[in-house]
């Protein structure tokens, strides 16, 4: 039941858009404003961003156009008087703001109520020693670290565990101020860097390698949980997650993989007591069912936007409707309209998300990926094959790529290099190097990205290659008659090949430039060519033949209809 004394409530947002902290946090707090106005409750917006939609004219009452800061909040505060503060909806920058609220005192010297997940339980997520004990409390495996104050304390820690070790300072997003220290050199260098971001930094077993998983996970305050979305990095553990390409639901797990990690978060959320959304971020051992967690976010992230858009899931919308008291069993999918909150999305179709990132913007940066982000944004592909939505995305990025094939050729000097120090170029230099012969296992010990996803990506190179193996088609046109060059193209092998291209992500163009139809025409032409004798054959998509199945199978074609586009 909604908790009727919350009649204005101030919502925290994350201010200035930065990389690990940009639109997401936009799209989140917009969200929950929506659900307090459907609520009927008055809210109050702080946020010095005017860049955003959530400052947009009625989406929310009362809006402040001011830092993030606890002095600011609290003048705030004390003229509003909000019975309630939403933290988990602006970033990292929402959440420190909200613990130096409680810290002070300043939340309750006004009797201003957090809603959602309580401040303990963000501080046990976000105090990196905190959070080791309170899973130590129930079993739950964490990464062997030491949480340390100073540099000597750092250079200890890192010597008790042994190298490689990664350092990570805590209350920071996006991975700032971490990186991999191979020796004692480059440690004092990184230990520098992560304390200037704060003040407490761990020192970790680097778990380089890993599978890293990702569960967004809900709970009301009756203790309801559900798992919304899982997702696979298809990098390895030691590349950021907002710096991989990642897939939904995860692909290469086990059911009891699955199943055990899934579980675990539940049994997470439970013991910290979280009142909303959060994510729990997993490494897993490649070769046995061992796992660790490595992180858990109790706020709405850049994942959990990219979870609601691959579920259908509005999963901002609901943490703050179980913020504001309501029980799982009480809320209605607002998107499906027809299911209810407390229902776990089962997805036909995969959705893969690609980084993208504008490190030619700055010079003399350095474009190899790691443990802190760098992209400034990512796309979102669905398809009803991983190589398909693969295909999609790559085109999406606006990287001038036409899919994971077929692209303009790039400058590698040392593949092997190249393959194993990842950059922005990553999966591109893994399709270069599948086209001059690299292995699946050679390129597998070289990336540790799973040999699953590597298989998927040489079915691509596969099927291009078939079609190369077409191109003598482009030698008759211009020189045979239509008819007669239907004739070959008509061919059943030629046919299959065509509607196989196309199930698994190619391009009109792609498949046109495999066919060497580029060199005769410009690069529109050498498509629509393509387009045209797909039309002649009736390769089409799915949507085209919606009115006959329409006919024949009414409930499911409506269903059909919205997977589809
Ligand atoms: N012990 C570790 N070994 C190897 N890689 C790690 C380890 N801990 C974290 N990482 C990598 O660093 C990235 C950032 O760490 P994380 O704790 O998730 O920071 P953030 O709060 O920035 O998301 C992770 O996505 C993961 O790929
Ligand atoms: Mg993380």
């Amino acid at each position: 039941m909604m908790n009727k004394k919350i009649n204005k409530v101030l919502l925290l947002c994350s201010g200035a858009l930065k990389i690990g902290q940009a639109g997401e946090f936009d799209y989140s707090g917009a969200q929950a404003l929506k659900a307090l106005k459907e609520e009927g409750i008055h809210s109050v917006l702080i946020n010095p961003n005017i860049a955003t939609v959530q400052t947009s004219e009625g989406v929310a009452d009362t809006v402040y156009f001011q830092p993030v800061r606890t002095d600011f909040v609290e003048r705030v505060i004390e003229k509003e008087r909000p019975d309630g503060i939403l933290l988990s909806f602006g970033g990292q920058t929402a959440l420190n703001c909200g613990v130096e609220l409680y810290e002070k005192g300043i939340l309750e010297k006004y009797g201003v109520e957090v809603l959602g997940t309580p401040v303990q339980a963000i501080i046990d997520t976000e105090d990196r020693d905190l959070f080791v004990k309170r899973l130590d409390e129930i079993g739950v495996k964490t990464i062997k670290s030491e949480a340390c104050g100073t540099i000597e304390e750092v250079q200890q820690a890192a010597r008790d565990l042994g190298f490689p070790v990664i350092l990570r300072a805590a209350y920071a997003l996006g991975g700032l101020g971490s990186g991999f220290c191979d020796n004692e050199q480059e440690l004092l260098v990184q230990a520098e860097e992560a304390f200037s971001f704060s003040p407490q930094v761990l020192v970790e077993k680097s778990l380089k390698g890993w599978k890293e998983i990702e569960y967004e996970v809900v709970r009301d305050r009756y203790d309801n949980c559900i798992t919304v979305c899982n997702m696979e990095n298809l990098d390895p553990l030691g590349i950021h997650t907002g710096e991989s390409i990642v897939v939904a639901p995860s692909q290469t797990l086990s059911n009891s993989e699955y199943h055990k990690l899934r579980a675990l978060a539940i049994k997470i959320i439970r013991h910290l007591g979280i009142v909303g959304e959060c994510n729990v971020q997993y490494a897993l051992d490649p070769r046995s069912e061992d796992y660790r967690v490595i992180e858990v976010n109790a706020r709405l992230s850049r994942s959990s936007a990219l979870a609601s858009k691959a579920t259908g899931y509005p999963l901002a919308f609901v943490a703050a409707k179980l913020g504001l008291g309501y029980g799982l069993f009480e809320l209605k999918n607002a998107v499906t309209k027809t299911t209810n909150a407390f229902f776990e999305p089962a997805l036909d179709y995969v959705v893969v998300k690609i980084p993208r990132w504008d490190l030619t913007k700055f010079h003399g940066v350095k474009r190899e990926l790691g443990s802190s982000m760098k992209s400034v944004g990512e796309v979102m592909a669905i398809g009803r094959t991983f190589e398909e939505a693969l295909q999609k995305g790559l085109r999406m990025i606006g990287q001038g790529m036409h899919g994971f094939v077929e692209n303009h050729e790039i400058k590698i000097e040392n593949i092997a290099t190249a393959l194993h120090e990842p950059t922005d170029m990553r999966v591109f230099v893994v399709s270069k190097a599948m086209k001059i012969g690299y292995g699946i296992e050679q390129i597998h010990q070289l990336t540790k990205i799973d040999r699953w996803f590597l298989q998927k990506f040489k079915h691509i190179v596969n099927i291009d290659q078939q079609l190369k193996e077409f191109s003598f088609i482009s030698t008759f046109i211009g020189t045979m008659e239509k008819t007669e060059l239907l004739e070959y193209i008509e061919s059943p092998e030629f046919v299959n090949l065509l509607h196989e291209a196309k199930v698994y992500g190619f391009s009109d163009f792609q498949i046109a430039r495999a066919l060497g139809l580029e060199v005769l025409m410009s690069m529109e032409k050498a498509g629509l060519t393509v387009r045209s004798w797909r039309k002649e054959l009736g390769i089409l998509p799915i949507v085209n033949q919606i009115d006959t199945l329409a006919a024949e199978y009414p409930a499911q074609t409506n269903y059909l209809y919205m997977s589809y586009l």
